[in-house]
């Protein structure tokens, strides 16, 4: 085993921390923020975070399925309670998909509450001969094109802390309250739903399916019910971008008996691909957390390289521990990740396969905007889901950028968005992110993947 240097929340600032803000223009300021940060109540706690490395842990075995979705960059200016109801309801409809026309238990993890900073391929932007600062998510900067938009305010961070609180708390009253019960499926239909066809068609059939068989379960029960279809776990995370955000929010466990250093911002946190240097900062945070921990998997990272990152990250091999996140682009993903779902896999390192189908499949369309198309996002979620079972692991799970909003980001999809068509919604504060009817759409598509793989797995077994 390696031999690790001593871990306190602290010891990253000792490394190269990239993608890190360092032009605050009052370091002062930005200490007492984290001063009052320290202060405040955990958005989340040790026992739901270690629940859920216990549903990835079944995943990693091959028992369920990893949903992981939301806005690439939450804004300030997109807060509003209706947008966050959107977005829950079209993730609780792609897990019902999952879960009902993919046969797997669905872990519900939102990219959201607290996924604001963003890292950017350039530190400057130019438009018309002026340059300024790049726009770094809404709790560093503002992304009005202005020189005193772009200066880093650490404020942002309490707006960011307290919209994540907020965000949270309506989340956790939708999951547990009421409603998310089965029994109103049909209520948490979208309007695109009733009115389009594609996918929405094949969504309220399958309702109609699922109201037909909590029927018959009702009736076995005698309405007792042991079988919990009321409530759901939901999850959060987000990237861990801003340490000195995560820093001031990682508290030692006392309640649950642990011992150890939780984040409490999330409940997961994710490592960027270009954050992810095996000696550098963002690492070394992450290292000494008890937080499951994603690592997004680019083409520049070898197989060697992530066996070292694997075991820095997690040297006792805990089930549940790691998601590794692959993210190479429909045409890169076959000539990189065969070789790494290999070595993982002869090391007998246990960690749960996930795709990314988003970030490596951004283009510029003929209008200008960045786009993503929908077929190539299938494409590569296709091609992660046939390499990996190739491999003899199993695919678990996606990542993916989505909204429950009608936006015209991505192109494609069975209600077609065109290159010329992405003015009409063009909204995100990042990437170009799936509307509701293309993440439906994708869910279901996966869905059956999924299934016809486990139908060959029992014909495999059964000597058929
Ligand atoms: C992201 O998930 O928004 C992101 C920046 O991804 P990656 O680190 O994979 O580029
Ligand atoms: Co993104």
């Amino acid at each position: 085993m390696i031999q690790q240097t001593k871990w306190s929340p602290a010891s990253w600032r000792e490394k190269v921390a990239k993608h890190i803000p360092s032009d605050y223009p009052d370091l002062e300021a930005l200490g007492a923020v984290e001063q009052r940060l320290y202060k405040r109540p955990p958005l989340v706690v040790a026992s739901e975070i270690e629940n859920l490395k216990a549903e990835l842990a079944k995943v990693s075995l091959g028992d369920g399925f990893l949903l992981q979705g939301g806005d690439c960059a939450e804004s300030f200016h997109e807060f509003e309670a209706d947008r966050i109801i959107r977005y829950f309801r079209l993730f609780l409809q792609m897990a019902v998909v999952f879960t009902f026309a993919g046969g797997k238990h669905v872990v519900k993890l939102g990219r959201v509450a607290g996924q604001f900073a963003k890292p950017r391929s350039a530190p400057l932007e130019t438009i018309d001969g002026v340059t300024l600062p790049s726009y770094r998510g809404d709790n560093i900067n503002g992304m009005e094109f202005t020189a005193l938009a772009r200066l880093p305010d650490p404020n942002r961070l309490l707006q960011a802390y307290d919209q994540s609180a907020s965000t949270m708390n309506l989340l956790r009253a939708l999951a547990t309250g009421g409603y998310a019960d089965l029994a109103y499926i049909n209520d948490w239909n979208l309007d695109f739903v009733k009115k389009q066809g594609g996918a929405s068609k094949e969504y309220l059939k399958l309702c109609h399916h699922i109201e037909e068989s909590l029927e018959f379960i009702q009736s076995l029960s005698n309405g007792a019910g042991t079988i919990d279809t009321k409530t759901v776990s939901f999850f959060t995370s987000h990237e861990a971008l801003l340490l000195g955000y995560e820093q001031a929010l990682t508290r030692k466990d006392s309640l649950f008996g642990s011992g150890g250093f939780y984040s409490t911002s999330a409940h997961m946190l994710w490592i960027g691909d270009r954050t992810r240097g095996l000696d550098d900062a963002h690492i070394e945070y992450c290292r000494g957390i008890a937080n499951p921990i994603g690592l997004k998997c680019g083409p520049t990272l070898g197989a060697d390289e992530l066996l070292a990152l694997i075991d820095k990250l997690n040297p006792s091999n805990e089930a549940g521990k790691l998601v590794l996140i692959a993210r190479f682009g429909s045409d890169k993903i076959a000539a990189h990740l065969p070789a790494m779902v290999r070595k993982v896999t002869q090391a007998g390192r246990n960690v749960v396969w996930s795709s990314d189908p988003m970030h490596g499949n951004t283009v510029l369309s003929s209008s200008g905007y960045k786009t993503r198309p929908f077929s190539r996002v299938l494409s590569e979620v296709t091609d992660f889901m046939d390499i990996v079972r190739a491999e003899g692991a199993y695919p678990g799970g996606i990542h993916l950028e989505m909204t429950g909003d009608n936006v015209t980001e991505c192109t494609g999809g069975a209600i077609d968005v065109t290159d010329e068509g992405l003015g009409a919604n063009y909204a995100t504060h990042c990437d170009p992110r799936l509307n509701g009817s293309q993440s439906l759409e994708l869910a279901f598509k996966i869905a059956k993947k999924m299934k016809a793989g486990r139908d060959e797995i029992r014909m495999a077994a059964a000597g058929l």
